[in-house]
């Protein structure tokens, strides 16, 4: 299980995280929707130990991972798959070694082993013959879909995705969003989705939260998130420049 509790970070003066509190169970997937710049990177690269926030606590399968030792750490970290929002990908491997790069530094898998275990995961997420293609090569979908196999590639418990649909067209997005859906029922993950795609938040959500200034608004139901009066979260879900987020955005006539 992942649990914050009242996470602080701040850069410089600015407030980024303000007091998150979230919790994750069992083979949920929890979507945390909120604009650019609301934290929701800086959340995620907390939970895996990649950002230590200034006070607060982060306790996944009842380590603190704020204070444990870096031994510890690393040990929760290979429960951890973290899929990048760039997908991160190494531009000069092929697809294969950059699926296998996790298995050959997290596993004792042999040769065989690994072929074997790559080849699994790129049918997983529905690609064939591109073993030896470049990044150069990839479709932004096909990108995603090579970060998503590296990333279930060493059986991780837990999946952060980083704005797993951006970018892509509104098919291939939905193509992510069923991935996603069927990575939590083969391989039982839980999962914690980062994104401002709300199509994508409703299909795959269990539960909904919406970050805005660093501070979680809101927590619901995809439902609960249709039927809300909560003002941000219609105006986010409207995606209508007016209401109460980012009026300092807002276009003015030239006087
Ligand atoms: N290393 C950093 N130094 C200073 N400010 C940062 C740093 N990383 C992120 N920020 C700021 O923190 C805020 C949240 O960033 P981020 O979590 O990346 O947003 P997003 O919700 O778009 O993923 C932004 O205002 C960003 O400019
Ligand atoms: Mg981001």
């Amino acid at each position: 299980m992942i649990k914050v509790e009242n996470i602080y970070k701040n850069f410089g003066k600015k407030c980024v995280l303000c007091g998150v509190n979230l919790e994750v169970c069992s083979g949920q997937t929890l979507v945390i929707l909120g604009s650019s710049g609301a934290g929701k990177s800086i959340l995620l690269k907390t939970l895996v130990g990649l950002i230590k926030p200034d006070s607060g606590s982060v306790t996944i399968d009842n380590v603190d991972i704020t204070k444990c030792a870096p031994s510890d750490l690393q040990k929760i970290q290979k429960k951890m798959g973290y899929v990048f929002q760039e997908a991160a990908l190494f531009d000069s491997l092929n697809t294969f070694e950059n699926v296998a790069f996790g298995l050959r530094t997290l596993t004792n898998l042999d040769e065989q082993g690994i072929k074997n275990r790559v080849a699994n995961c790129l049918a997983m997420v529905g690609l064939k013959n591109v073993e030896h293609l470049k990044p150069a090569s990839l479709s932004g979908g096909m990108k995603k879909r090579v970060a998503i196999a590296r990333t279930i590639s060493y059986k991780p418990n837990y999946i952060l995705y980083d704005e797993p649909t951006t970018g892509l067209d509104p098919i291939m997005a939905d193509i992510i969003s069923d991935l996603i859906i069927s990575l939590k029922k083969q391989l039982n993950v839980s999962s914690i989705v980062v994104t401002h795609d709300i199509n994508s938040a409703y299909k795959i959500a269990d539960k909904i939260m919406m970050i805005y200034e660093g501070k979680i608004i809101f927590s619901g139901s995809p439902e609960e998130v249709k039927s809300t009066d909560n003002k941000y979260v219609q105006q986010f879900i409207k995606g209508s420049s007016y209401g109460p987020i980012q009026q300092a955005y807002r276009i003015f006539e030239m006087e």
